[in-house]
């Protein structure tokens, strides 16, 4: 693998770099629209389509704006997008029903985009915390995380975005058996085509904050996730959950967050050889928009060197809430 280098003069690693057609040449990775799923916030609640203020450029968007989200993507060549619904406050409740509502805002706006630009492909999120009353991505009792009682929620939820038309079901929630689970319902209803991108390796992250504003869980969550997502000190138990994932059932991975987690998803992809995703997430996006809002650096420029890092760890595709910009900036070359 590591040829060794004849002594300089011979080697004189600069004669690559000289001009761009050399460093085109010589390029090892590239980002290419076809890499990117862009996560879009909806809301059925009035007032509520606007900019997330943590999110700069990140608006929240109702059934009309979805679907001129999903025009945009089409016409940009994004393949994918993944919705996440801002919940009217009124309809959380401690047992989640609404989650499988199959008119539920979600399964409305998929139904809508399927029928309108089917040709891009509609990613969902399986978790119970934007219809939950205390925040959680599971069912609570007595301050504990119920998991077998989640996972049949999760199920209920999985088989009603299956039913509305979704291509990619995104289960983001960490309870065990939730994988294997989801995959016999969905082979038992005949869904047997509908894939499934397991959030495997999740971690407990503070880079999650601005989302939670973004889909109304701040106020609600009460304590932390830690009993169900991962320690952020650990790496070899990404491995094993990624394998227990593709174990039952799993078709992709994704590592989330993404710039934290890279030495993540390049051990996944080199122990797994599967489609492999990483999520940059709204903290993520936060910094990065942010802080070319106030001019401290070129926003165009980080955002096309931090997608470039995902490839370059070995990810297949990342989702981004920068992903229309990015597919913007591709074609302009
Ligand atoms: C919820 C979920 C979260 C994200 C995606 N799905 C937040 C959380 O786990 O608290 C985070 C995405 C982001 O920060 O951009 N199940």
């Amino acid at each position: 693998m590591h040829p060794i280098l004849p002594p300089f003069p011979q080697t004189r690693l600069r004669r690559m770099r000289r001009t761009p057609a050399l460093r085109d040449l010589a390029q090892e990775h590239r980002l290419s629209v076809k890499d990117l799923i862009w996560p879009i916030f909806i809301t059925d609640v009035p007032g509520a389509d606007i900019e997330v203020s943590s999110m700069p450029g990140v608006v929240r968007r109702t059934l009309d704006g979805a679907l001129r989200a999903a025009e945009e993507a089409a016409e940009l060549g994004i393949p994918a997008i993944c919705l996440f619904p801002y919940t009217d406050p009124a309809l959380k409740t401690e047992t989640c029903e609404e989650a499988w509502n199959p008119d539920n805002l979600s399964n409305r706006v998929i139904r809508a985009i399927k029928a309108r630009v089917p040709e891009v492909a509609i990613m969902t999120d399986i978790a119970l915390d934007p219809y939950n009353a205390n925040g959680h991505d599971g069912l609570v009792k007595d301050g504990v995380i119920l998991n077998d009682e989640t996972v049949e929620c999760l199920v209920k939820m999985a088989l009603a975005q299956a039913d509305a038309g979704a291509d990619i079901l995104g289960p983001s929630d960490m309870m065990d058996g939730r994988i294997g689970a989801m995959r016999a319902a969905l082979e038992a209803a005949g869904h047997t085509d509908v894939t499934i991108l397991s959030y495997a390796a999740k971690y407990a992250s503070a880079f999650y904050g601005p989302f939670r504003d973004a889909v109304g869980a701040s106020g609600a969550l009460k304590g932390d996730k830690k009993t169900y997502q991962m320690n952020p000190a650990n790496a070899d138990e990404a491995l094993r959950l990624v394998a227990r994932d593709l174990s039952e059932g799993a078709d992709m991975v994704m590592v989330k967050p993404g710039m934290p987690y890279l030495d993540i998803c390049r051990r996944v992809k080199d122990a797994f050889g599967v489609p492999t995703f990483a999520y940059q997430v709204s903290g993520e996006y936060a910094m990065i928009a942010g802080a070319a809002r106030n001019g401290w650096v070129n926003g165009p420029q980080v955002m096309m060197e931090s997608l470039l890092a995902f490839k370059r760890a070995g990810c297949d595709g990342v989702l981004t809430y920068f992903a229309p910009d990015a597919a913007r900036a591709l074609r302009a070359g």
